[in-house]
């Protein structure tokens, strides 16, 4: 993955996700938690953005800590009440202790295209856990991404700041599990009529289970959770975002 990924999408990623159920997606998470007996305690965030879900989690009564690769959003997080978080990569994190559960939402996982990113952030989750410690993260889930294919989306969002116009065209890697998304924003400012044009390219990684049960068993995990992200329904070849739990043995 280009280091670049999120750096020029940063300044418009709240906007672009302004109607994602955040609050709901947290709920889920702690739902989640509390099956596996996490009911308050320190939770660990791969990838955690603008720190949406983290400071929604502290809300909720857990201590969270976000280590997140783009500086841009790490900056435009506000962190506090229960929530910090650093810039670093989740592939070699250290954060030096450990926590509950470590997290990671909204297909960071996908974002590590490599076996060797993969193996890295196994490790570093396991690192970070006790064990009986719980690693939470949903993905782009391959039997739904063969059966459904990606094509190309348009989203168009407005707030009194900015036009934004998001074309995403996918370029399927079937033999490399992965698509590269070709994202192209225009943002047009409504008193100027200016419009910036800015290109980013999103590898993204999707996965089988018995894949990731390889990398579980390999990294001292076993897999205790799977499901639809949200729904809870049974995965599927309509199921893209797939959600598991493992604990670590
Ligand atoms: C789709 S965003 C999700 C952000 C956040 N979890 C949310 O739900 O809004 C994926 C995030 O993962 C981060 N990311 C991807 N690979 C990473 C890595 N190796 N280390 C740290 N952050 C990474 C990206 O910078 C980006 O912020």
């Amino acid at each position: 993955m280009s280091e670049n990924v999120f750096n020029a999408y940063s300044g418009y990623y709240d906007l672009l996700y302004r109607d994602k159920d955040y609050a709901g997606e947290a709920a889920y998470i702690v739902r989640l938690l509390k099956q596996h007996g996490i009911n308050h305690g320190s939770l660990l965030e791969f990838g955690s953005g603008t720190g949406k879900h983290g400071r929604l989690l502290a809300e909720l009564g857990y201590q969270v800590h976000g280590v997140e690769r783009s500086e841009e959003m790490v900056a435009l997080t506000e962190q506090g009440n229960g929530f910090t978080c650093e810039s670093g990569d989740i592939c070699n994190v250290q954060v030096g202790r450990t926590f509950d559960a470590v997290l990671s939402l909204f297909h960071v996982i996908s974002y590590q295209t490599t076996n060797a990113s993969l193996n890295a952030v196994f490790a570093r989750a396991a690192e970070h856990l006790e064990p009986g410690g719980i690693f939470i993260f949903d993905f782009w889930y391959s039997p739904a991404v063969y059966a459904q294919q990606p094509s190309v989306r348009v989203k168009r969002l407005v707030d009194e700041n900015v036009e934004i116009v998001r074309i995403a065209e996918p370029e399927i890697h079937t033999n490399e599990n992965r698509v590269d998304v070709h994202y192209t924003i225009f943002a047009t400012d409504p008193l100027t009529g200016r419009v910036q044009t800015l290109k980013e390219k999103h590898p993204m990684r999707h996965f089988s289970l018995p894949e990731l049960d390889l990398l579980a068993e390999t990294h001292g995990f076993a897999r205790v959770g799977t499901e639809e992200f949200m729904t809870g329904n049974k995965p599927g070849e309509s199921t893209w975002g797939v959600c598991i739990t493992l604990k670590r043995i």
